[in-house]
């Protein structure tokens, strides 16, 4: 059993402010992408949903005269460094494992290189897997920002995902016993 659920962290008020800002149906399919991208990368899938889930917590406002200023967004925005310490903060409250926590907050940091000094880096699986799944659902003109589903699908999407996440583990630890 794992300590935190995603449907805990998605109920935490926390998450209800700064998840929905960037989009929480954008969060969910990030999430669900990570989740079959982590079999392939061969990551734990938990902190591969937790971390695709939160990637854009760190988003703020950007606004102008009431209007979206994306030149401001793109020139100023430090979102994945705000992010990975807010994700941080959230999972260890919640009671997250430490390692967990950490490494689920890196992946955050290097979701983009928006923020990041020029150069070359080398992300490990679960970094990787978080880019990858982000950059999946991104879609033209930052719509995927904006998409909106019913909180009733959410939830069911949250709760279907947390159950996919046991399923694998406990298969795992089936083969693991198996196996000697
Ligand atoms: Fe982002
Ligand atoms: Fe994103």
């Amino acid at each position: 059993m794992r300590k935190v659920t995603l449907k805990m962290i998605y109920e935490h008020p926390i998450t209800q402010k700064y998840v929905r800002r960037s989009g929480m149906a954008h969060a969910i399919s990030v999430a669900y992408h990570a989740f079959r991208l982590a079999k392939d990368y061969d990551v734990n899938p938990d902190w591969a949903v937790k971390a695709g889930f939160l990637h854009d917590i760190g988003h703020y406002e950007w606004y102008q005269d009431g209007e979206w200023d994306y030149s401001q967004y793109r020139n100023y925005d430090i979102h994945p460094i705000k992010g990975a310490e807010r994700a941080h903060k959230l999972l260890v409250r919640l009671g997250e494992d430490k390692r967990a926590a950490k490494e689920i907050s890196h992946a955050v940091l290097f979701h983009t290189d928006s923020a990041l000094p020029e150069g070359n880096y080398e992300l490990n699986s679960l970094q990787k897997v978080v880019h990858l799944a982000d950059e999946r659902d991104k879609q033209p003109g930052d719509f995927h920002h904006y998409r909106n589903i019913n909180q009733e699908k959410e939830v069911r999407l949250i709760e279907e995902l947390d159950q996919k996440i046991e399923n694998y583990l406990a298969e795992k630890n089936r083969d693991v016993s198996k196996n000697g």
